[in-house]
This record gives C-alpha cells, structure tokens and sequence, in this order.
C-alpha cells in the first residue's frame, strides 16, 4: 500500500504574493512528496505496511516498536502536517472565523486578534524547525508548538485547528531570515471558512 501525494486545491501561484510560487513549488514537490517516499520506504515490510490512511497509523502509533515509531514521527508527520497546512490555506485572502469557531477562540483568547498575537509570539519564537498549531483540547483551545516534525495530534486527543510550517524551506527563499513577516503574511491566506465548517461539524 503506497501512500501518494494529495493534490493542491489551488496552484502554486495562487497565494502571491504572501507565499511565492517558488517555494510553494519547491515545497511541495520536493519536501512534502519527500516525506511521502520515506514513509513509503520505512513502513514497507512492517505491521503498518496494509494501512490505508495516516488516521489509521497514529491510532497504533503507541504500539509500534520505537525505530518505527521515530520513522513514522518524522515521516508520518511530514506527511499529515503539510497535508493540513495545504488545506488550511486558500487563495481567498482575509477570512476570519465564524459561528462556533469564533466564538470559541473568543472565550478562550479574548478575541481573535489577542489569538492571532499568541499565535504568531509563539511560532516566531520556536527554537529551529517545527510547528505552530492552534489546538482543540479537553473542550478548550489552546496555542501549541512541536519540533520538527512531531504531529501534534498523535496523542489522539488533541485536535489541530491551525497547522504552520515555521521551517526555513517554507519562507526562505521570500523572508530570508524574517520569519515574522512570513507568519504576518500566512494570516492573510487562512481558510478559515472551511476550518470554521470542520470544526461545527466536529463539535455538533
Ligand atoms: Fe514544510
């Protein structure tokens, strides 16, 4: 069973000027189609080797012996993670949260623009690679960052709502070095209508 790239719902140029054509280009043909090929290779042979979605190995993620485990963490990941990011962009610029959304980031922020503050204080300030995520828990949300490429869902409870990539292959080549910028920029391109309609859907 071969896990294969999902496709963008938009093209690599859609989200100019804020994520450029170059890296969105870059990005997904090289890392996230990498991660796919290395998992690929890794669960090849083993006990996840039938399984036929990423959902389907983090439910045995903690059963699995520990150098799959860091293989499935790293590549698995890679995989799920950027498949979020992909879909929680959209060329539509300047959506905000709405119905259930909004107002659970009300509560539990103060207001969108005190989330969008923590959010980008935190990603900006996450040492080296990984993750920002906006995460549902125990009915509350919080802000959360992981390294790398760690799944902030794989302890199956934790519900990721934002995902993103705050390593360098993902602003490089526009930001260079001004990763602030680079998270400035993501806001404008969030789908929040669609995260808005995920999560009425899963909190019915
Ligand atoms: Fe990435």
């Amino acid at each position: 069973m071969l896990f294969k790239a999902d496709a963008l719902p938009y093209k690599f140029d859609a989200l100019e000027p804020y994520f450029d054509a170059k890296t969105m280009e870059i990005h997904y043909e090289k890392h996230y189609k990498g991660y796919i090929s290395k998992l690929n290779d890794a669960k090849a042979g083993t006990e996840i080797d039938e399984l036929e979605s990423m959902h389907a190995i983090w439910e045995r993620y903690s059963t699995l012996p520990s150098d799959l485990q860091t293989k499935v963490n790293k590549f698995g990941g890679g995989y799920t993670n950027h498949y979020m990011f992909w879909m929680m962009l959209s060329p539509e610029e300047n959506q905000k949260p709405s119905g259930k959304l909004k107002q659970s980031i009300d509560r539990d922020f103060g207001s969108y623009d005190a989330f969008k503050s923590e959010f980008s204080s935190k990603a900006a300030g996450l040492f080296g690679s990984g993750w920002a995520w906006l995460v549902w828990k125990d009915g509350k949300f919080t802000v959360q960052t992981t390294a790398n490429q760690e799944f902030i869902g794989r302890d199956g409870v934790s519900s990721p709502y934002l995902a993103l990539d705050v390593w360098e292959h993902a602003y490089y080549l526009k930001y260079q070095n001004k990763r602030p910028d680079y998270i400035e920029a993501f806001f404008n391109i969030i789908n929040w209508n669609w995260i808005s309609e995920m999560f009425e859907e899963y909190n019915k």
